[in-house]
């Protein structure tokens, strides 16, 4: 079964981006291989992040995400099962760095409505040229 999990945290203040992108590199390793897709955006303090895919590799991924230093903070926006399925298909972890706070992701009513959750993920990074 496909299920999703979103949420924002802070990142912490001394957030070294050649770290993030080691987190990034490995989480794109795990992702691709257990067909989880899915967006990250940062804005400088906090991250913002959708992922979906097959339960267990979707709750091993949430664990390492839930259990890692470099955030902290977490609330979960969503997690469940999408309203339809194959949000952000062709990346396993899409990227990209926001100028200024995602706004319309920190004003969603918790937990927050599928499509109204990847319409602002998707909006955002439209904005932007995701990596
Ligand atoms: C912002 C953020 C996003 C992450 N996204 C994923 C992910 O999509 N898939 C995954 O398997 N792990 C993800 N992780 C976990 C990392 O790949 C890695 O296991 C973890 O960062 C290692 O712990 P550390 O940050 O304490 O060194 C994420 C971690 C962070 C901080």
């Amino acid at each position: 079964m496909i299920e999703c999990y979103a949420y924002l945290s802070r990142a912490v203040p001394d957030l070294d981006l050649r770290e993030l992108s080691r987190i990034i590199v490995n989480s794109r390793g795990f992702n691709a291989t257990y067909d989880i897709t899915g967006v990250l955006l940062y804005d400088g303090a906090m991250f913002y992040q959708y992922i979906e895919g097959p339960s267990e590799p979707l709750a091993d991924a949430r664990q390492r995400i839930e259990a890692s230093r470099h955030h902290y903070d977490i609330q979960v926006l969503l997690d469940g099962t999408p309203h339809t399925p194959g949000a952000f298909p062709t990346w396993s972890l899409g990227y990209l760095m926001l100028d200024q706070p995602a706004q319309a992701l920190q004003a969603l009513v918790i937990p927050a409505d599928h499509a109204d959750l990847v319409g602002a993920f998707a909006a955002l990074a439209a904005e932007s040229d995701a990596m």
